[in-house]
This record gives C-alpha cells, sequence and structure tokens, in this order.
C-alpha cells in the first residue's frame, strides 16, 4: 500500500482541486463538496490535462417528461480540449463526438402516455473511455491518496503524452 498526503484537508476547498505529481504521473485531487476524488490528469481521448483544465459541472437528470428533476451537482468533468464529458466518479466517458451527426428521425403521432412510447435509457450515451482514477479520503485532517489502489483507465492508442506543472507531495511509506 503506497499512501501520499497530497494535502491539508483545508487546502482544497470544495469546487477546488490540487494537482500534484505521485510516481512520476500528474494527478489531480478534485474537493467535490466535501468528497474526494484523485483522476489522472491525462485526457484518454488525446491526452489534455483533463485533470488540470478540466470544467466540473453538474448533471439534471429525470426518468420521463414530468418526473422529478434530480440534479447532481459536480458530476461530471469536460475535457478543454474536444468537449468530451467524464463522470468524475466514475471516470466513464458520457460523450463520443464521432456519434454527434445531426441525424434525421422520421416523427409520427401515437396515442397513451410518454412512458410507452419514450425509451427511459435514450438521451445519453456512454463513451469508449473510462479516466484512470485513485482511492482518496481525508486521515488526521491530511488529504491521503492511495496510488496502490487504481483504478485502471482506457486511453486512445493515439495518446500523445501531456506535458504537465505539478506541486510535488509527500509519501506516508
Ligand atoms: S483530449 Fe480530451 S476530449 Fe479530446
Amino acid at each position: 500500500m503506497t499512501k501520499y498526503v497530497v494535502a491539508n484537508a483545508t487546502e482544497i476547498a470544495p469546487g477546488e482541486r490540487k494537482i500534484v505529481e505521485l510516481e512520476g504521473r500528474s494527478i489531480g485531487v478534485f474537493n467535490i463538496d466535501g468528497e474526494y476524488v484523485a483522476l489522472l490528469n491525462q485526457c484518454p481521448h488525446a491526452g489534455a490535462q483533463l485533470a488540470a483544465y478540466g470544467t466540473i459541472f453538474g448533471v439534471s437528470e429525470a426518468e420521463g417528461p414530468d418526473e422529478k428533476i434530480d440534479y447532481q451537482r459536480g458530476k461530471s468533468l469536460r475535457c478543454p480540449w474536444h468537449q468530451w464529458e467524464f463522470d468524475i466518479h466514475t471516470g466513464q466517458s458520457w460523450y463520443d463526438p464521432r456519434n454527434t451527426k445531426v441525424r434525421k428521425y422520421d416523427v409520427e403521432v401515437v396515442s397513451g402516455s410518454p412512458e410507452d412510447v419514450v425509451d427511459p435509457d435514450g438521451g445519453v450515451q456512454k463513451g469508449p473511455h473510462v479516466m484512470e482514477g485513485y482511492a482518496v479520503g481525508i486521515e488526521d485532517e491530511m488529504v491521503v491518496v492511495d496510488t496502490s489502489r487504481r483504478r485502471k483507465g482506457t486511453q486512445s492508442k493515439k495518446l500523445r503524452t501531456a506535458p504537465c506543472a505539478v506541486a510535488t507531495a509527500t509519501s506516508t511509506d
């Protein structure tokens, strides 16, 4: 188990992030309303510094028309290069520009309720990539990243290595 102290608990304010270098990798440590998340600072699509320059945003979801809207603050991270969107907790991409062509659809008028005719899974497409992530928590008022508990990500075959500006961290080993 390799744990690194990366910040004091008060150092990364809610909605903010800190970029650190651990084991030669640039990693972004986020405070999402008190929950900490650590992600590799490299977009799996083409290598942009996604953790450093990505935009954190909320997502609204509803079961269907006229249903209660569930707003999840700070749920996603949008890449600055090609605008792909990633779930900040799972690293899953939810946007694939290859599938964003304008399409022509047939339209018809049918009777019945919307639930009878609307695909509840329609609207959002799972993308092809998952961001690499790390376990992160608070120990003795310190933010600690555990690099041995890593969620492997996927990446494009043509991924370029992105340059990075980082802060160093202290190992607890
Ligand atoms: S490099 Fe991130 S979306 Fe292309």
